[in-house]
């Protein structure tokens, strides 16, 4: 085995314990973390397998045949995720995300899927529930996604020459049946259809203005595309920061040839800075997770496979809300203990590393991404 696999189990097995307070109080959903951030995002990963091996990400070298994914028995039953769902959305969550790995590898997703859209806010409104996808199941799976109750979804795709996109997911996977895939969604409904490119210099920034001129002509304002700064997650993607290009560059190269304009935010906590074509043809995103943190008011939190709360994705250790899930801890109590870890919390890991100032985490080891979901 080689030694990079080693750091990774290790750190999956170092979990907080997520601690039941003596004084149980009931959620109200007006919790708050140590710097005043609600809880309204859940991001929710249902399965650490990917059948993708994105360089930065799940490089093939580490995740390999030897590497040891959890066993079917760590993962939270549907049951146990619904549970810990409506515990959150006790304490305010909004949106439910499904992340993987790839999430539609999970065996019978779509029945999760109908169970979570039961679940309401204490106001009694549906909670938005969405998925990030690679799309290579999605032809097939868009239908059945949307008779369940998902309402929208997001599509990772980092390139349209096929043969870039090929090395990006080193699967050698087509691009054009991930096209397929979001017209798919298109059809039965999954608006609005987000796709997110992760830009690497020097990989696929040349596909920057192709990526917009594709989905402005083709889709126009059905599929929002959104541009993601090459994060430091985890630690065996081999981040550098002259891999990044920054939002700023990005947004000048689309501007030269299609000119744009600032959006409002339309959601507290958003990641994307939001913008639109002068001429009409929809809307773009930026993610600027590097050069303009936006920790001041994040408000996601994570849930692993296995059932640890992670409250940044820059963590290297989650609480096990599984112990209290398999307990004997009651609805009222395991609520209590999230409010607990979240009040406790002042993740601003981005921010931190902006000045310079990231800490040291335990080992010097950060989750990865595909364990804990984007
Ligand atoms: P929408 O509700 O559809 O706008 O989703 P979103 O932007 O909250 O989620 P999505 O999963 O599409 O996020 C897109 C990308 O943004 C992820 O793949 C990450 O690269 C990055 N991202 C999302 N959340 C965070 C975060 O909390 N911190 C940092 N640093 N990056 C994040
Ligand atoms: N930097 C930025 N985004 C990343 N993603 C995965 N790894 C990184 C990284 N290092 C994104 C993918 C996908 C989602 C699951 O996470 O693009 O949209
Ligand atoms: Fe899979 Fe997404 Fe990670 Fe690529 S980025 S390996 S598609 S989980
Ligand atoms: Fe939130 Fe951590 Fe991302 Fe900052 S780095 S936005 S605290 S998840």
């Amino acid at each position: 085995m080689g030694d990079a696999t080693i750091p990774l189990i290790d750190l999956r097995q170092a979990a907080l314990k997520a601690v039941v307070p003596e004084v149980v109080s009931p959620a109200n959903g007006l919790l708050a973390d140590r710097l005043g951030r609600p809880l309204r995002d859940l991001r929710i990963s249902v399965t650490d397998r990917c059948n993708f091996r994105c360089s930065y990400c799940m490089p093939k070298e580490v995740f390999d045949s030897q590497y040891k994914f959890l066993p079917q028995s760590s993962l939270l039953s549907f049951e146990e995720i619904t549970r810990t769902a409506r515990l959150f959305a006790a304490h305010g969550v909004q949106k439910l995300r499904l992340t993987g790995g790839e999430p539609l590898l999970r065996k019978h997703l779509e029945v999760l899927i109908g169970m979570l859209a039961e679940l309401r806010t204490p106001e009694g409104h549906p909670l938005d529930l969405t998925l990030t996808t690679n799309a290579s199941l999605l032809t097939r799976k868009a239908q059945a996604l949307k008779d369940a109750g998902l309402q929208r979804i997001t599509v990772s795709l980092d390139a349209l020459d096929d043969s870039i996109f090929r090395r990006m997911n080193d699967v050698d996977f087509p691009v054009a049946d991930v096209l397929a895939g979001i017209e798919a969604a298109a059809a039965v409904g999954l608006w609005p259809i987000k796709v997110n490119m992760v830009v690497k210099q020097g990989v696929n920034d040349h596909e920057i203005v192709p990526m917009a001129r594709f989905f402005r002509e083709h889709f126009g304002s059905a599929v929002v595309l959104r541009f993601i700064e090459y994060m430091d997650v985890g630690t065996t993607n081999g981040w550098a920061m002259d891999h990044v290009v920054a939002s700023a560059e990005v947004r000048r190269r689309i501007h030269e040839v299609y000119t744009l304009e600032p959006l409002n935010p339309t959601a507290d906590g958003e990641t994307a800075e939001r913008w639109r074509y002068t001429d009409g043809r929809g809307e773009v995103g930026f993610i600027s997770s590097v050069t303009q943190a936006f920790c001041q008011d994040c408000n996601r939190a994570r849930l692993s496979t296995e059932g640890r709360l992670y409250l940044c994705l820059f963590a290297s250790r989650g609480f096990d809300l599984r112990e209290l899930l398999r307990g004997q801890a009651s609805d009222e109590q395991i609520a209590a203990a999230i409010g607990l870890i979240w009040g406790q919390r002042e993740d601003r890991y981005s921010q931190l590393r902006g000045q310079n100032a990231a800490p040291d985490q335990p080992g010097g080891r950060k989750v990865e991404m595909h364990y804990i979901g984007g």
